[in-house]
């Protein structure tokens, strides 16, 4: 028996997975021939599609060459193309660049070098990381005290460190007479209220998703809020960094979400899963030069893993970021995530339960509600966006569906097609997502019909 994940056994009755044989474009297929839409990138990571030739020829040549040389002993071509690809595209000053095997060893390595970075100029009080909540960091042990979410932690709570967190500024579920500004205003003072009661001299950094991924649905803060974020972290010398692991590499339509308020930049920017659109294992942290020469001068980065830099998946991240960039996928995102959009909020017209259409360029999400007039959510038991997404299996899309911490912050599912989607898959994939939709509206007619019977 293998060991899987949590959702394998539902409300909705225990979930055989298909098993996958092939993919092609933003489709897969599973072993009895099914075709099933990609529409959520796989875990919002296939952002070229699958099995797309110049990443298959790029990978094979690169294997031809090389498979593995142990990153502390050696350089490789790929690292460096790769590095040189990333320090341009991201355009924010980030001349060194790290490479590990996903997003959470990024997130780790990234919170080890701003941690290296302070204890190198002198600054060894500084180690908390202020993360929000919601919000998903990663796995790892370390990483479960940053990320915002009780539920997914609970389990291993004595082994391992709660870092304070802060309010995601939730604009859809916003108290009622609250303005986004509001909102905006109470997140930062909360942001700078807890940078002060924890001692401004022992907060390293301050982490955030710039847009929001599966943890939030997809939520775009107001303009003014990344702006403010940057004012408040320099104000106290607290490090910025940017957690662009599903936003990043082009997904909302620029190389990174965070492009979208220019004028605030990040300190470091952790990027995975798009960025080597799932062809091979791979995450970034990129960081100015600067920061690492400190580092350097102090005695090099006491960090590193078996797979950091290699060759294979940076010679797959490389020629996927060629292809995002060749193929004009960025501004492909802006143009066909706007159509998307209005195609949701047409179909927000036309059913009760979608509350919230949000995102930008291909990273979007809709939230589910029971009545889309008050913003109440279905009961928990009901668990609906995740049988909402099973229904869409059932009329051939696969929909990634996400309730954090038990879905205190409502529910929703992620929108996410790969960045080469055309308007003939886009046409099926919203009338799979409408199918999906209204099966579970008459599903959810019937059970209160039962209710009050
Ligand atoms: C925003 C964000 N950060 C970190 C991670 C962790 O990445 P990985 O699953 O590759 O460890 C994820 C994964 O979903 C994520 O969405």
């Amino acid at each position: 028996m293998t060991l899987r994940y949590q959702h394998f056994i539902t409300p909705h009755g225990t979930v055989e997975f298909p098993k996958v044989v092939r993919g092609e474009g933003v489709y897969i297929w599973d072993s009895t021939g099914r075709r099933l839409l990609d529409g959520s990138s796989g875990a919002i990571s296939v952002n070229v599609g699958h099995a797309h030739p110049r990443v298959l020829d790029a990978m094979r040549d690169q294997m031809g060459k090389i498979i593995y040389a142990h990153s502390m002993r050696w350089d490789n071509d790929p690292n460096e193309r790769l590095a040189a690809r990333l320090e341009r595209m991201s355009d924010w000053g980030y001349g060194a660049a790290f490479f590990v095997s996903g997003g959470s060893e990024a997130n780790e390595a990234a919170i080890k070098l701003a941690r290296q970075v302070a204890v190198s100029r002198g600054q060894d009080s500084r180690y908390k990381i202020v993360s929000r909540i919601p919000s998903y960091h990663g796995a790892t042990t370390a990483l479960l005290g940053i990320t915002g979410d009780p539920d997914y932690a609970a389990a291993y709570r004595p082994m391992f460190v709660d870092m304070p967190k802060v309010d995601v500024p939730m604009i859809y579920r916003r108290p009622a007479g609250e303005t986004a500004e509001d909102v905006v205003d109470r997140c930062l003072s909360q942001l700078e209220d807890t940078i002060l009661r924890e001692g401004p001299e022992t907060v390293l950094a301050f982490m955030i998703e710039p847009v929001g991924g599966v943890s939030t649905g997809a939520l775009v803060s107001p303009a003014s809020y990344s702006t403010r974020v940057r004012q408040v972290c320099d104000r106290y010398g607290v490090m910025l960094i940017y957690d662009e692991i599903m936003s990043g590499a082009g997904r909302t339509g620029k190389f990174l979400a965070g492009h979208h308020w220019p004028d605030c930049r990040p300190d470091i920017v952790t990027l995975a899963k798009g960025v080597s659109g799932s062809y091979a294992p791979l995450g970034a942290v990129l960081a100015s030069a600067d920061m690492v020469s400190d580092v350097r001068r102090a005695g090099g980065f006491k960090h590193g893993h078996t797979y950091s830099a290699n060759p294979v998946s940076c010679a797959a991240s490389d020629m996927v970021l060629r292809v995002v960039e060749d193929d004009g996928l960025m501004a492909r995102a802006t143009s066909l995530g706007a159509i998307i959009k209005a195609r949701l909020e047409a179909m927000k017209g036309r059913s009760t339960i979608i509350g919230d259409v949000r995102g930008l360029g291909l990273h979007m999400a809709v939230e589910i509600v029971a009545d889309n007039s008050s913003k109440e959510p279905f009961p928990a038991a009901m668990r609906a966006a995740e049988r909402i997404g099973m229904l869409c299996r059932d009329h051939g899309l696969l929909l990634f569906s996400r309730r954090t911490a038990g879905g205190s912050f409502g529910e929703w599912l992620m929108i996410c097609p790969p960045l080469t989607i055309n308007e003939a898959e886009i046409e099926e994939m919203l009338t799979s997502f409408e199918a999906g939709l209204h099966e579970f509206e008459r599903e959810a007619a019937g059970t209160a019909l039962k209710a009050t019977a």
